[in-house]
């Protein structure tokens, strides 16, 4: 039984960087490049127009609101954590320090359901807006290789989808500078296209649209905030490059709230044009940024804005593909996995066969499944683990074998309570099937770790 508490010491976890064979370099810009790479996509580009029609109205911005003070509660966790512990392997680390073994393998499998499946979601979203774009260009993609498999409705695989994945896992093999380098590109032309529709879109704000604000009522406006906290995933991600980053007490706080701060003033921004451009009840369309811009009659822009969706959305793919890796990559290390997830490429210097089993299985869930019912279920898994790092907060500052320094969180223990007794919140408006669903997941988990993880975890030596 106290094996299954057993904790790591941090003093050894320090010692054995040196056991890593990644290298450090990535800064604090690089940091919040990866950090918007990984939350601008989806969230921007559909949900601002799909929750406003469905549960928010206007009021969306206040739903955003939300949901940024949530992330922002766990975000400062994250970030005492990571300027304290810089490893990798984020929340799971942390857990296996702070609270031992069980928990961190817990946490570890909840946030490989999280990057798994918001790839995956993400990279089915992806397919939905090129096989858009390309129509408005006149190429059609037959049907039966755009969807989800329900033969009933003539659809087999999701092919843009799939490529994608392999695309971009092929891409991480090739090294993470190189990784960083194009990520840099592609989050430049995304926040650029998001600058150019505020910029064009401010001159068709009618004010009037924003009445009435709240349609739904606040009820509305929380399960909106419920919904769009999915806009804000993938920050956590940037912590799980602790072993890649140069000087992380400083640069891993910057990277994450500095991520955070961009996101949601570009969120804010752009569902105030949104819902001012157009009536709310005309919103529930799969690519709300380029349609109110083609209602105003602006057709070349509303193409462009596409395009820079599509890419857009592709950072969030190779952000959350990268963080399931290092995560595998991290669990491997202790044992609780298999080896060979453990094994880096000396030429690239990266996890080669754990990017390449990781894009398999995103690709096949983003080929074959239909992912709208199961993006909840990435909800839950980045909630279990802000709950746990939140939490952890108070337990680390009472560690004394951690050294200080760095980062600490304000209004000690106020902030962290709040941020757990937030995300409790979050977690218990989700729908009975996530919770069932998750269930399955967690119970699979707990099997594997009995038959083979405890036996061969690390800390048996
Ligand atoms: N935050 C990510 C997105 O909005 C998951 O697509």
């Amino acid at each position: 039984m106290s094996n299954l508490f057993r904790k790591k010491q941090i003093g050894e976890l320090l010692n054995k960087k040196g056991d890593t064979q990644l290298k450090q370099t990535l800064s604090a810009f690089d940091l919040i490049m990866l950090g918007v790479g990984a939350i601008v996509g989806t969230g921007i580009f559909i949900l601002p127009g799909t929750v406003a029609a469905t549960h928010s109205g206007p009021a969306i911005i206040i739903s955003f609101v939300l949901a940024a003070f949530v992330c922002a509660l766990a975000g400062m966790c994250y970030s005492e954590f990571s300027s304290a512990i810089p490893v990798t392997g984020s929340a799971y680390t942390y857990g296996y320090i702070i609270f031992g073994e069980i928990i961190a393998w817990f946490v570890g499998w909840a946030l490989v359901l999280e990057y798994g499946l918001a790839s995956a979601s993400v990279a089915t979203g992806w397919s939905a807006y090129l096989v858009s774009l390309l129509e408005g260009l006149n190429i059609t993609i037959p049907a039966a290789l755009s969807g989800p498999f329900d033969p009933a409705n003539g659809t087999y695989v999701n092919l843009p989808a799939v490529l994608i994945v392999f695309a971009l896992s092929f891409l991480l093999t090739r090294g993470i500078q190189e990784s960083a380098k194009i990520n840099r590109i592609m989050v430049f032309v995304k926040v650029g296209v998001i600058l150019l529709f505020i910029a064009v879109g401010v001159f068709y704000v009618k004010p009037d649209n924003w009445q009435p604000f709240m349609p739904f009522g606040f009820e509305g406006v929380l399960a909106g905030a419920a919904l769009v906290f999915f806009a804000f995933l993938g920050f956590d991600a940037v912590a799980s490059a602790a072993e890649e980053v140069k000087n992380p007490q400083r640069n891993l706080p910057i990277g994450i709230i500095g991520s955070l701060v961009v996101c949601s003033a570009l969120y804010i921004s752009v569902s105030l044009v949104i819902t001012g451009i157009a009536p709310y009840t005309q919103l529930n369309v799969s690519n709300p940024v380029s349609y109110v811009i083609q209602l105003v009659g602006q057709d070349w822009i509303a193409g462009i804005i596409s395009l820079g969706a599509v890419t857009g959305m592709m950072t969030v793919i190779l952000v959350m593909l990268y963080g399931s890796s290092r995560l595998i990559y991290a669990i491997a290390r202790d044992g609780l996995l298999p080896k060979v997830l453990f094994k880096v490429n000396p030429k690239h210097n990266t996890p080669v066969v754990t990017t390449w089993i990781v894009g398999l299985v995103v690709a096949f869930c983003a080929g074959f499944i239909p992912l709208d019912k199961l993006t909840e279920l990435v909800n839950m898994g980045t909630l279990i683990a802000f709950m746990v790092v939140s939490i952890g907060v108070i337990f680390l500052r009472r560690n004394k074998t951690i050294p200080s320094g760095g980062f600490k969180v304000p209004l000690f223990p106020v902030l962290p309570i709040l941020s757990f007794l937030a995300c409790l919140f979050l977690i218990s408006r989700l729908s009975i099937d996530t919770w069932i669903a998750c269930g399955i997941w967690f119970i699979a988990g707990m099997i594997f770790y009995f038959i083979y993880g405890k036996r061969h975890s690390k800390l048996n030596q």
